[in-house]
């Protein structure tokens, strides 16, 4: 008979080995951390703090009531800590890892890890009622939240007990979009169910070769459809970083998912109430960039590579790219101005010429939703000859014009707009454009040189306030900054609506 207090510490000491030393081994053996080594790597030392380490799954099925059968925590580990001094809430699986990271700068946050060592990460009711705490919190604090996702789904043994708690979960994620950020880290497998609540939230990170992420498995996708295909086709981390577009970054392995995760935290305020951090700036806010007089080529049929101008202008040439393989035609992804976060779009000359096509519409659109959510200033780079028409883009504007509209011009509401010298603001191309208005006409040519005289540079919108200034290239990052602190402050409202209906 033990005493109560014997009997805490003996719980406690169970949930910290999870689904034992043997479990433990094979997930080491797969080239995967365990749920709570995961948490040591991505919060600050000492700063976790654990909830519902008592708490067990209820299923009396199959078996499941005997002692043997019961982890206290179960498969998910969860609670609150700090990376770099902020607070995050998160929940890492014991076999399917699920975490939802909450955090705040220099303010608590909330966590959950799921455990692949027990009942290999599934959800059981137990499971998802955990989550679900540290997601409420999060929501109450505004703190982000991070899920470590590596399980094997529902708990098969619960049945519906737990698909509820997938839907618990799931209504959480709604409710909490664009209030805080939510990520996830796939690390594992994360089948059935649990695709879904990664898919909802705002970036979704996988680990290399031991994640995959799909609604059903292999062998079903044969019996039903008779195609063959690898866990790697159908979910791994390169299939969905560069074909589906359904995760955002791939990593090397747990260590370097988690440490990228700790530096991508950085760029994002805790909610949509708080500022995002600003970091001491070690770099003149008003360096100029001499390279960016010459870098864009002469011609502008000639391709030139985007990134160069975005690390040119960026503080420290830092820039955390979301989506770097998919849909290259836009870039996308955060990076500091003056200490200050910044949201970077940019159409990439290299890829496709930069035009705008379905995929790539999708990738910048979703990520300017998110900076707009989140109060984190975007600065485009407009390169474009406009969308890429063609009867498979149907479901974009087929028409080049628009091309200037969307990317940020003043009509949407773009609060300062600069033309390089080289700049050409105009509906369409001169050969495409004297071909349309002056069809079956003699002087071609005379027509398209007038064109290119009129239209081809940054006068015709300079004229109307359209952009505010012309300006020389290497002056770029000083006057950004400089605007940049002005906008600090600035509010706006839009008219009350329950919400939009924009096409999804
Ligand atoms: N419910 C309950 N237990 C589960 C589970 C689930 N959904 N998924 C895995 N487990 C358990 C296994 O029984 C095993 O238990 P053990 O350690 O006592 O032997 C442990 O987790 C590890 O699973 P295992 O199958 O040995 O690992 P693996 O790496 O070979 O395969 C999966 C991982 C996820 C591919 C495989 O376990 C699987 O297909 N699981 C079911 C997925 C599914 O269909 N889920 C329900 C739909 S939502």
């Amino acid at each position: 008979h033990l005493s109560v207090q014997e009997r805490i510490e003996k719980k406690r000491k169970a949930a910290l080995t999870g689904g034992g030393q043997l479990r433990i081994a094979a997930q080491h053996k797969r080239g995967k951390l365990t749920a709570r080594e995961r948490l040591e790597l991505l919060l600050d030392p000492d700063s976790f703090v654990e909830y519902d380490m008592f708490v067990e799954h209820r299923c009396s099925d199959f078996g499941m009531e005997a002692d043997h059968n019961k982890y206290p925590g179960d498969s998910v580990v969860t609670g609150q800590g700090r990376i770099n001094g902020r607070l995050v809430y998160v929940f890492i699986t014991k076999y399917l890892i699920y975490y939802y990271l909450i955090s705040a700068f220099m303010s608590e946050m909330l966590f959950c890890s799921q455990d692949f060592t027990v009942f290999g990460g599934s959800l059981s009711g137990a499971h998802a009622q955990k989550v679900c705490k540290v997601m409420d919190q999060a929501m109450m604090v505004g703190a982000p939240v991070i899920g470590l996702n590596d399980s094997g789904g529902a708990r098969i043994q619960e049945g519906v007990e737990s698909l509820a708690g997938y839907a618990d979960i799931f209504l959480r994620n709604v409710m909490a979009s664009g209030v805080v950020p939510q990520i996830s880290l796939i690390m594992g497998p994360c089948a059935g169910g649990a695709v879904y609540s990664p898919a909802l939230t705002d970036f979704t990170f996988m680990v290399k070769d031991t994640s995959y992420l799909f609604i059903t498995g292999p062998d079903v996708v044969k019996s039903v459809t008779n195609e063959d295909v690898t866990q790697e086709e159908l979910g791994g981390a390169k299939t969905h970083t560069t074909v589906s577009g359904v995760a955002h970054r791939a990593f090397e392995n747990d260590v370097d998912a988690l440490l990228n995760l700790r530096d991508f935290f950085n760029f994002l305020p805790l909610s949509n109430k708080d500022p995002a951090p600003v970091t001491e700036c070690h770099d003149p806010r008003d360096r100029p960039v001499p390279g960016l007089d010459t870098i864009v080529p002469f011609e502008s049929t000639k391709a030139y590579d985007m990134l160069d101008i975005v690390h040119g202008i960026v503080d420290e040439r830092e820039f955390f790219e979301i989506m770097p393989n998919y849909a290259k035609n836009i870039v996308v992804g955060f990076a500091r101005m003056n200490g200050r976060t910044v949201g970077i779009v940019g159409n990439q000359p290299k890829v496709a010429s930069g035009c705008l096509d379905v995929n790539s519409s999708v990738k910048g659109a979703r990520f300017v939703r998110f900076c707009d959510a989140f109060n984190i200033p975007i600065i485009t780079f407009v390169d474009v000859p406009g969308f890429l028409p063609g009867s498979t883009e149907a479901s974009s504007d087929t028409e080049p014009n628009c091309a200037y509209d969307v990317m940020s011009s003043k009509h949407l509401r773009g609060d300062v707009n600069y033309a390089w010298p080289s700049a050409e603001v105009a509906v369409m191309g001169a050969k495409g454009a004297v071909q349309i208005i002056f069809r079956g006409k003699e002087n071609q040519a005379e027509a398209e040189a007038e064109y290119v005289e009129k239209f081809a540079n940054p006068f015709p919108a300079a004229v109307r306030g359209f952009v505010d200034d012309i300006i020389q290239p290497s002056t770029t990052r000083k006057r950004l900054c400089r605007d940049l602190e002005v906008l600090a402050s600035k509010k706006q409202t839009n008219p009350w609506k329950k919400h939009a209906n924009i096409p999804l």
